[in-house]
C-alpha cells in the first residue's frame, strides 16, 4: 500500500494507492470516521463494474447508502445533472453529517465534488477515482466543477476530499485510448517537475504498457506527491499550480477544434507538450535533443505526435490569440530543461506559429 498525504492544515487527506482496495473497500471505509447517510456518485462503467461491491461494503459498515448513475461523458457535467443529483441526496434524507462518494473518471469525480461543496453548503466528500487520468490529476487537489454552454469548467470551486482511494486494478478493464491519455498527464509530471522520473517513464514503456497492478501503482502514487506538492503550495491556483498546466494551452484548442471526439484529452495534451517543447527550443534556446526525447517517450505510450487535419489558424483561433496581434497575452509554461517548468507571457505569435507547425506538418 502506498500513502500520498495531501498536507492543508485541517482540510489535510490522504490518498490510499492499493491494489486490490476496492473488492476490501470495507476496510479503508471502516477508517472514515462519519457514517451516516451516504449518496455514490457513478456513471454507468464505474456502477456496472464496482457499484455493486461498494454499496454493500458501505452498508455493511455502518452508511445507509444509495447510488445514483449518471450517463458516462462530459455532457454528465452539467448544472441540470447537479440539480438531480441534489433531488436524489433530499429524497435519500442526507443531512449535514451526510457523505458523497465519487466512483468513477474525472466527470463523475468533478460533478459529484461540486454537489458535495454545495449541497447544505457543503457535506463530506470521498474519491474513488477509476481511470487513469482521474487518479494521478482530477481526484487530487480539490478542483470542483461543472461545464456551462459556454465554456468547460466554468461554475466550480475548491473543495478538497475527505479522503481518496485508488485501486489500480480498475485500469486492467480500462481502454487502451483511455490509458495512453492518462499516461500524457503521468508524462507531464515529470516534464515538469522530475527528471528522473520521465527518464523511468520513457526506459519502462513497455513494463508500464503491461499494466502489472503493483508497477501502476508506485507510478500512480509517485504522481499524486507531486501533484500534492503544487497543491500544497499554491491551492487556490493563482502561482505554482499553473505550471501544471504544461501542454494545455494547446491541448485545450486541440481539444476543441476536433469537437471533443477527435482528440482525447491526453491526445490533446500530448500535443501541446510538443508544441510547448519546441516553443521553448525557440524562447530558452532548449536543446532539439530535447523536444525528440520528449517525442520518443509521447510515442512510446501511443499518443499522437502530428495533430492529423488540423491548421495553425484554427488552433490560434481557439487559443484566444489574434494572428494580428505581435504579441500574445496568452500565458505559456515553457521548458528551461527537462524537470524545471516556468511560465511565461510574453511570447510572440510567430513563435507560436513556428511551434505548431512541429505538430501540423506531415513527417
Ligand atoms: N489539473 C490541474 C490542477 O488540478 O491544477
Amino acid at each position: 500500500m502506498e500513502i500520498a498525504r495531501v498536507a492543508l492544515g485541517t482540510r489535510s487527506y490522504d490518498i490510499t494507492i492499493l491494489v486490490g482496495g476496492l473488492v476490501n473497500i470495507k476496510d479503508w471505509l471502516q477508517k472514515i470516521p462519519v457514517k451516516t447517510g451516504a449518496l455514490v456518485v457513478a456513471d454507468t462503467n464505474s456502477a456496472n463494474f464496482f457499484g455493486s461491491v461498494l454499496l454493500e461494503s458501505m452498508n455493511a459498515v455502518g452508511f445507509s447508502a444509495t447510488m445514483t448513475v449518471v450517463p458516462a461523458g462530459e455532457a454528465s457535467k452539467s448544472l441540470a445533472m447537479a440539480d438531480c443529483l441534489y433531488e436524489a441526496a433530499i429524497r435519500a434524507g442526507l443531512d449535514r453529517s451526510g457523505t458523497i462518494v465519487a466512483l468513477g473518471g474525472g466527470v463523475v469525480g468533478d460533478l459529484a465534488g461540486f454537489v458535495a461543496s454545495t449541497y447544505l453548503r457543503g457535506v463530506s466528500f470521498l474519491q474513488i477515482p477509476t481511470t487513469l487520468l482521474s487518479q494521478v490529476d482530477s481526484s487530487v487537489g480539490g478542483k470542483v466543477a461543472v461545464n456551462h454552454t459556454l465554456g468547460k469548467n466554468l461554475i466550480g470551486s475548491f473543495y478538497q476530499p475527505q479522503a481518496v482511494l485508488i485501486d489500480p486494478q480498475t485500469l486492467a478493464t480500462l481502454p487502451d485510448r483511455e490509458f495512453a491519455s492518462g499516461m500524457a498527464e503521468v508524462l507531464k509530471y515529470g516534464l515538469i517537475a522530475d527528471a528522473n522520473f520521465f527518464r523511468e517513464l520513457t526506459a519502462d514503456a513497455q513494463d508500464i504498457g503491461r499494466r502489472e497492478p503493483q508497477r501502476l501503482a508506485r507510478m500512480i502514487a509517485h504522481c499524486c506527491r507531486l501533484k500534492a506538492e503544487f497543491v500544497e503550495r499554491d491551492e487556490q491556483d493563482t502561482g505554482e499550480r499553473m505550471l501544471l498546466n504544461f501542454g494545455h494551452t494547446v491541448g485545450h484548442a486541440i481539444e476543441k477544434a476536433g469537437d471533443f471526439e477527435r482528440f482525447t484529452h491526453g491526445e490533446g495534451v500530448a500535443l501541446g507538450m510538443l508544441a510547448a517543447t519546441r516553443l521553448s527550443e525557440l524562447h530558452y534556446n532548449l536543446p532539439e535533443k530535447t523536444t525528440a526525447s520528449v517525442k520518443a517517450a509521447i510515442k512510446a505510450y501511443r499518443l499522437p505526435t502530428q495533430a492529423t487535419g488540423l491548421d495553425s489558424e484554427t488552433l490560434l483561433q481557439f487559443m484566444g490569440t489574434d494572428k494580428k496581434r505581435v504579441r500574445g497575452s496568452l500565458r505559456w509554461i515553457l521548458l528551461r530543461a527537462i524537470g524545471q517548468a516556468e511560465s511565461v507571457c510574453d511570447i510572440s505569435i510567430n513563435s507560436v506559429t513556428e511551434a505548431l507547425q512541429g505538430i501540423l506538418a506531415v513527417e
